[in-house]
């Protein structure tokens, strides 16, 4: 069965914690445009630094870029039994873009999974997040801490670093951003039937089970 699908919601939503996990479990690439956009900007290079000034002000990258970077990836050999999208479209044109990206590479998208989570709780788990600056595994400093305090469980070694972007009025910013550009994607993924909402303020295993419960429930 190949399962192809959207991670959406706000930031701080859980779509990087829940889509790293989910791409284990069904053995499939988990393509972050974040984190994609992150390596263009450590990069260093002309175009690394104008991608770093807009991510931290909060604001999105062109648009043309994202969806370049977007359907390169799609076209190597480990998205042919599917792919997580995190990320990615976070606008109408997007979305559009991304149609025939999956129109021209004969792919299509089981689900866009919906992870709602209230205003207050989004800020809480951005200034408690920590993140691993080489796997992008994302901790809490309260809800979902390391075993060691400051490192990463998986990269030995490696010291957790507070993202750029997690600063409050940067994720003011980013919350705005969400609010004018991306949200307007629920309506447009629920005329199309393949919204599928989940609640996300559940603890993170919870959220796991019920998402990874829509798509066995498509498969049986
Ligand atoms: P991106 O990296 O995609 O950031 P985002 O969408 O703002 O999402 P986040 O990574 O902040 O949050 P998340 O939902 O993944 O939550 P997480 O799992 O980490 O984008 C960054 C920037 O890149 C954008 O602002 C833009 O500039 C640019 N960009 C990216 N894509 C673009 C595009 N398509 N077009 C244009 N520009 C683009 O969890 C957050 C915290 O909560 C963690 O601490 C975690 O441990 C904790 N947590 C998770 N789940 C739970 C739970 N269930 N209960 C309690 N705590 C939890």
């Amino acid at each position: 069965m190949t399962i192809s699908f959207v991670m959406f919601g706000p930031p701080g939503a859980g779509k990087g914690t829940q889509a790293q996990k989910l791409a284990k479990h069904f053995s499939i690439p988990h393509i972050s445009t974040g984190d994609m956009l992150r390596q263009v900007k450590a990069s260093g290079s002309p175009l690394g630094q104008e991608v770093s000034e807009i991510m931290r002000r909060g604001e999105l990258v062109p648009a043309e870029l994202v969806i370049k970077i977007v359907n390169e990836r799609l076209q190597e050999a480990d998205c042919d039994h599917g792919f997580i999208l995190d990320g990615f479209p976070r606008t109408v044109p997007q979305a559009v873009a991304l149609n025939d990206i999956l129109l021209n590479q004969r792919k299509q998208l089981s689900a866009v999974v919906n992870l709602e989570v209230t205003e207050w709780e989004l800020v809480g788990r951005l200034s408690g997040r920590r993140t691993c600056p080489r796997c992008a595994r994302a901790y809490h400093v309260l809800f979902s801490p390391p075993k060691q305090e400051g490192y990463c469980d998986d990269c030995d070694g490696v010291a957790l670093i507070t993202r750029e972007d997690d600063r409050e009025e940067t994720v003011r910013e980013r919350l705005n951003v969400y609010r004018s550009q991306t949200e307007p994607l629920i309506h447009y993924y629920r005329d199309r039937y393949v919204l599928q909402s989940i609640d996300g303020e559940q603890d993170p295993e919870t959220v796991f089970k019920d998402i990874v419960a829509l798509f066995e429930a498509d498969a049986s």
